[in-house]
């Protein structure tokens, strides 16, 4: 697969938002759900792509799952909720009733994913969080190829989102400059659910919402050895910041 820029996920983004608009303004925002915008930087990437299924870490309430089903409706989603004792689940059920392509499994993500993907998916991560996201991502790319894999909560700053910088410099983000600008504007009315200083025009030096990040498989990339990087960084990161908090 050729290199995919911003630019190429802008012009896909600009070309889809109409329809995108007129699914979603109908769908309500649920609590710890993916912004409207990251969302159309979700589906313009999996379009991008050519996804033939998509597969989600992290269903909670279903927001993100609700969009996806409702924008690829003959593609089948899997997505996994670790938690099957949450009060999210019967929320997620309702909301998911009536879309039979989207299966809901339960289980740890980190276990189930490396035996389930494939090579024509695209997976989406927003559930577990962190470093243990990142591990998880690179045992996917290293091991089962997927298109691509999506990250949710790379924001800057981080130890997460530097970490991803230096060792994927080919990797794209919902939070850039000319793709917030141009879409922010979907998320007209959740503003609530974004943090003050993640607000659009907030502060330069932050992330606009959440972020999604996205890594695209490449096959000269020595994913396993990305993947050691990635434990020792968090193992090292960690360790800084609790004996920062110690003094
Ligand atoms: C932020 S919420 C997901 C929100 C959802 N994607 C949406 O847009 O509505 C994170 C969810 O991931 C789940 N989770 C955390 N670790 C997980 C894991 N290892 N496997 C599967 N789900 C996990 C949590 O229980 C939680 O429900």
């Amino acid at each position: 697969m050729s290199f995919i820029t911003t630019s190429d996920i802008l012009k896909e983004a600009e070309a889809i938002r109409p329809d995108f608009e007129r699914s979603v303004h109908k769908l309500a925002y649920e609590v710890k759900g993916i912004l409207f915008s990251e969302m159309l930087f979700i589906e313009a990437v999996a379009r991008i792509v050519g996804a033939t299924r998509l597969v989600e870490s992290g269903t909670a309430r279903g927001q993100s799952t609700v969009i996806l089903a409702t924008r690829f409706p003959h593609c089948p989603i899997l997505s996994y909720e670790h938690d099957a004792d949450s009060p999210d689940v019967a929320v997620a059920r309702a909301r998911l009733a009536g879309l039979p392509q989207v299966e809901l499994c339960f289980g740890d993500a980190v276990r189930e994913l490396p035996r389930v993907v494939t090579p024509t998916d695209v997976v989406l991560i927003d559930g577990p969080k962190g470093f243990r996201a990142i591990r998880l991502a690179l045992d996917l790319l290293g091991y089962c190829q997927p298109k691509a894999v999506l990250l949710h909560d790379v924001g800057r700053p981080s130890h997460e989102r530097a970490f991803l910088e230096s060792a994927f410099p080919g990797a794209v983000y919902s939070d850039a400059p000319e793709f917030t600008h141009a879409h922010h504007s979907l998320d007209t009315g959740v503003e609530e659910a974004i943090p003050l200083e993640h607000r659009y025009g907030a502060n330069p030096e932050q992330t606009y919402g959440f972020s999604v990040g996205c890594l695209f498989y490449e096959p000269h990339i020595a994913y396993r050895w990305k993947r050691m990087q990635a434990s020792w960084t968090g193992f090292w990161t960690r360790s800084c910041d609790s004996i920062k908090k110690i003094r």
